[in-house]
């Protein structure tokens, strides 16, 4: 299995290019299900869950088009016979939950194995169920398996809450909101969804010729067509990336350029980075059409101020940013307190911060953040995506070398994280754990 040895302590400076976002790419390759023309996606990064995607589009009659530049991903449906995700891809990547809806409202049958719970908690799907079956879905649990029928073919549109105990569905709404394209009739989702991922999928839909209005508010509004064509599209900027690199060039003292950064999608990151010190100016003049891709430049005071933030749905403050801030916080000069109201068991880091000298007090979903003067290399864990992000930003910023195992959940969601990270000063290297030695292995 894959390591990452880190030596830190070295300041990074230099220019980076934020890539298209993963959550944003994952919907829009379901979306290729929705029509018989071929859809293009530009700007895809290369990351392990989108060629799991990409393989269980394929198990679903959906064939990839061959293209010079990798980042281009061209997808058609040849057989629109199989409607089965089965438990051995799904359980590789929740997102595979996107398929249900798309499936049922192009072919009128979808079978989707259950996703399981995961390290950052229960993660249920009970609110994309509540949705489909409020456009009219048959939808009973055999096996494992969603097994979902649209009765005589047909999804009917419908007026909808989908919200939950923890607030709105990112995925629920993408489902519901994709499914309803299709639909008979008019839908409208109540407390949806309003991350700027759902923005772009309902952009990608209307460029198919569907009729959604609405998407980036808690009400979405889609008038149902019969049929949607082909598109080329090309994805929005990762502002997870963007927020996780920010973190990078404030633990590390640096200065770092951000190219292609969605800085209008980060301002409650930039809320707290502002309250810590970090320094966050926009080069150069947007381009109006664009406002999402912009070229920022982040430096730092030197010393780091505490700061508190509470996770919440878009656009509050990311829960996929918890981790990386809480390891910036800990060099802080004081107190932070961080609350997660998105998945309240999201804090397995907790233990591998503190590993490395990190000072933090979990109390339920709430921990406070005493900040140290230094962290010390360790050995750590990764124990996923997000989390895996913050032990790297950890071990720049550490005395002597930290050690970050299973490095697989970090590939997940960045693409050569190592590489770029080196590219603008880091000193990381990737091993197999086999030729660590013993001590560390
Ligand atoms: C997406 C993101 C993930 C991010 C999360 C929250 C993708 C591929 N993943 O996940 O990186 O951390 O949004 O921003 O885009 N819930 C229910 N019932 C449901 C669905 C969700 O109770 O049917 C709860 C969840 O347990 C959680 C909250 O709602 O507490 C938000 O989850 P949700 O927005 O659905 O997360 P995902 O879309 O799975």
């Amino acid at each position: 299995m894959d390591t990452f040895v880190i030596e830190g302590g070295r300041r990074l400076s230099g220019t980076l290019r934020i890539n298209g976002s993963k959550n944003a790419a994952l919907p829009l390759l379901v979306a290729a299900l929705l029509t018989d023309e071929p859809v293009t996606l530009r700007d895809v990064p290369d990351l392990a869950d989108i060629r799991n995607m990409v393989r269980l589009l394929g198990e679903l009659g959906c064939e990839r088009i061959a293209a010079p530049d990798p980042s281009v991903l061209t997808l058609k449906v040849h057989d629109a016979t199989q409607s089965h995700a089965r438990y051995d891809i799904v359980c590789t990547m929740r997102a595979s939950i996107s398929a249900l809806g798309p499936l049922l409202a192009k072919r009128g049958y979808a079978k989707v194995s259950m996703p399981g719970g995961c390290a950052i908690g229960e993660r249920p799907v009970d609110l994309h169920l509540r949705g489909l079956r409020a456009l009219g879905a048959d939808i009973t649990l055999s096996g494992g398996d969603i097994v979902a029928r649209a009765p005589r073919g047909r999804l009917q549109g419908a007026k909808m809450f989908l919200g939950g105990q923890f607030g709105s569905t990112v995925l629920g709404t993408a489902n519901v909101m994709s499914a309803a394209t299709l639909a008979v009739g008019t839908t409208v989702i109540e407390s949806a969804a309003c991350e700027p991922e759902i923005v772009d999928l309902a952009n990608l839909l209307n460029s198919m010729g569907a009729r959604v209005t609405g998407a980036g508010s808690p009400r979405i509004t889609i008038q149902g067509v019969d049929a949607l064509r082909g598109a080329d599209h090309t994805v929005i900027p990762d502002r997870i990336e963007a927020g996780t690199l920010m973190c990078a060039a404030a633990i590390t003292n640096g200065d770092l350029v951000l190219e292609n950064c969605p800085l209008d999608a980060l301002m409650a990151a930039r809320e707290v980075l502002s309250a810590a010190g970090v320094h966050i100016a926009e080069l150069g003049h947007r381009v109006a059409a664009d406002p999402m891709r912009v070229s920022c430049r982040v430096t730092c005071d030197r010393v780091l101020k505490p700061a508190e933030f509470t996770t919440q749905p878009h656009p509050g403050f990311p829960t996929d940013l918890q981790a990386q801030f809480m390891a910036l916080l800990t060099l802080a000069d004081g107190n932070s307190i961080i609350t997660e109201r998105v998945f309240p068991e999201r804090f397995l880091h907790v233990a591998e911060l503190s590993r490395m000298g990190a000072r933090l007090l979990r109390q339920g979903a709430t921990v406070v953040v005493q900040g140290v003067r230094q962290l010390v290399g360790a050995p750590v864990m990764a124990s996923d995506l997000r989390a895996s992000a913050g032990l790297v930003l950890a071990g720049m910023a550490a005395q002597g070398t930290t050690i970050v195992h299973r490095v697989y959940h970090l590939d997940r969601g960045y693409e050569k994280l190592e590489h770029r990270l080196c590219a603008v000063g880091a000193r990381i290297t990737r091993i197999d754990d086999k030729d660590l030695p013993a001590a560390d292995a």
